[in-house]
């Protein structure tokens, strides 16, 4: 497979009833549809995997979580690299990192932060930033022209959700496991005030939930 596989989901996608699917109980008023199950997410996950050794089966890399809604999607694409890494001939040696951002709070420039990437940088140079979902880009776009300070070979981004938005030039990672269209989405640790991280499907929060856990 020479270009990289994308999954769009169209504006008028309705989801899935939540009756048809297991939902803690303590969100079912909370919530408008199941709008990607999490059996589809690892389905997806997987074929990203794929896609990722095949690009660069024999680097050794550094995967970077971004936390906290990143860190169900990192986990999840790493055990598909790692059974991958056992069960083929080219295989991919992995360092992991993790960092927190907040949108709203980008403090590139604070002491910890550069300490981190400049230790980091030194010792491994092909990087892999994993993020929940693009929404704006301004965040990523931000963290990465920070890393790029540090002279790394190779950033590449891969995101489980890139959402589709008119306003602003959009900014495409690398990899994509869903292009979604310009709706809250929570679950599979992507989160509404810290909310909704467990829950196992990408779901769309209903105005009820919105009322309910508005801080
Ligand atoms: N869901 C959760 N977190 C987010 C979203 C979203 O749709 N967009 C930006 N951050
Ligand atoms: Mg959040």
């Amino acid at each position: 497979f020479g270009t990289r596989s994308l999954r769009r989901i169209f504006d008028d996608e309705r989801g899935y009833n939540l009756n048809k699917f297991c939902i803690p109980n303590h969100y079912m008023e909370d919530l408008e549809h199941v709008f990607i199950p999490h059996g589809l997410i690892m389905d997806r996950t997987e074929r990203l995997a794929r896609e990722i050794l095949h690009d660069m089966g024999g680097h050794h890399i550094v995967a970077l979580c971004v936390l906290k809604g990143g860190y169900k999607f990192f986990a999840d694409l790493l055990d598909f690299i790692k059974a991958l890494n056992r069960n083929c001939d080219r295989s991919i040696p992995l360092t992991v990192d993790f960092i927190r951002l907040k949108s709203y709070c980008v403090r590139l420039n604070c002491w910890c932060f550069s300490m981190f990437c400049g230790h980091l940088l030194t010792w491994f140079t092909y990087l892999f930033v994993m993020p929940d979902i693009i929404d704006t880009g301004r965040t990523m776009q931000t963290l990465l022209n920070l890393l790029k300070q540090y002279k790394p070979n190779m950033v590449k981004v891969t995101s489980l959700l890139v959402k589709r938005r008119s306003q602003t030039p959009a900014y495409r990672p690398d990899y994509i496991g869903f292009e979604i269209p310009d709706k809250f989405v929570v679950g599979y640790a992507l989160d509404y005030n810290e909310y909704f991280r467990d829950l196992n499907h990408i779901c769309v929060i209903s105005d009820n939930g919105k009322e309910k856990y508005k801080k």
